[in-house]
């Protein structure tokens, strides 16, 4: 047996016992390379995911709302922090990250490319789009890689949080006044589809599926997850009084799942290859805030090059 194949076996029988890889273990290239995609395609989702919802900060309701929509943008900042941090363990730096999702070789959630047009859409997304995330991420809280599923671990608190003021928001629309009411459905019904796109395309269209799986990089599928996500959503949307979107929504006796009607994967395709309503705006907006903010990494730099210089010289 050759010295690699020796390590991919060792590699092998850590996964098959749960245990977790960490960075200075070894790894196939693959392994690697498949985690950086999908670890910094999480952390870009939480970066550029600020920005539907920041639109609405300035226009809150009132202090109460405007409190709390601000600690859930600033939780994602935090979000993607760790994610970039977990990512970089792998031996990529931030700045390559940044340029990646930068100039579209790197990929974030497609739902974040739809525009906020009201004020029901914040609390349809903190229900909704991070409901969805949620049920992605805890079966992540199990991914093989240590610090991946660290970071999920304490991003799953702070998700969980963000669904119930996402939920509670839409019960004070959906028992308002006619016109709130509305408000809440149409969000509702234009929230609805892309939310279950978040899981992905079917699991027979998944490019990276099978091979994640094997690796429990992912521990559920797309279609897996999906499902547990539509049948948590129909009571949740019942007791809004709201109608369901999907009118072809049925219980399946035998499954013990509901069925619902099939997505249009074409939307998805579409907005994935950057035709979404928002892809153009949501990039140049980065890139405007990354440009900004050069100064404070400028000045970091130089701070950190005063000191090491200091400590030369006291070694000296
Ligand atoms: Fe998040
Ligand atoms: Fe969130």
């Amino acid at each position: 047996m050759s010295s690699e194949e020796k390590l991919m076996e060792n590699f092998m029988r850590k996964i098959e016992a749960e245990e977790k890889i960490e960075p200075k273990d070894w790894m196939p290239k693959a392994y690697r390379k498949n985690l950086i995609r999908q670890i910094s395609q999480h952390g870009h989702s939480e970066i550029i995911g600020m920005q539907p919802e920041g639109n609405w900060l300035t226009r809150a309701p009132s202090l109460r709302r405007k409190a709390v929509l601000l600690s859930k943008v600033q939780d994602e900042a935090g979000h993607g922090l760790y994610l970039y941090s977990a990512t970089e363990t792998l031996g990529i730096s931030r700045a390559e990250l940044i340029a990646a999702l930068q100039d579209g070789s790197a990929k974030y959630a497609s739902i974040f490319n739809y525009p906020t047009q009201t004020w029901a859409d914040v609390g349809a997304i903190g229900w909704l789009v991070d409901g969805a995330a949620i049920v992605n991420q805890i079966s992540l809280q199990r991914t093989s890689y240590g610090p991946y599923a660290r970071a999920m671990v304490r991003i799953c608190k702070e998700e969980s949080f963000h669904v119930r003021q996402g939920y509670e928001m839409m019960i004070a629309l959906a028992q308002g006044s006619p016109a709130q009411k509305a408000l809440a459905q149409d969000a509702l019904n234009r929230f609805y589809w892309p939310a279950l796109m978040m899981f992905g395309p079917h699991d027979s269209e998944s490019a990276h599926s099978a091979r994640s799986m094997q690796w429990k990089i992912k521990r559920e599928t797309n279609d897996d997850l999906r499902q547990k996500f539509v049948d948590q959503t129909v009571a949740q949307i019942e007791f809004l009084g709201l109608q369901h979107p999907d009118a072809d929504i049925k219980w399946n006796e035998e499954t013990g799942h509901y069925d619902g009607g099939e997505l249009d994967w074409d939307e998805f395709y579409s907005v994935i290859n950057g035709n979404g309503h928002c892809n153009r705006q949501r990039i140049e907006h980065h890139v405007a805030a990354h440009e900004e903010g050069a100064w404070v990494r400028e000045a970091m730099q130089a701070y950190r090059e005063k000191q090491r210089n200091k400590a030369h010289k006291q070694a000296a």
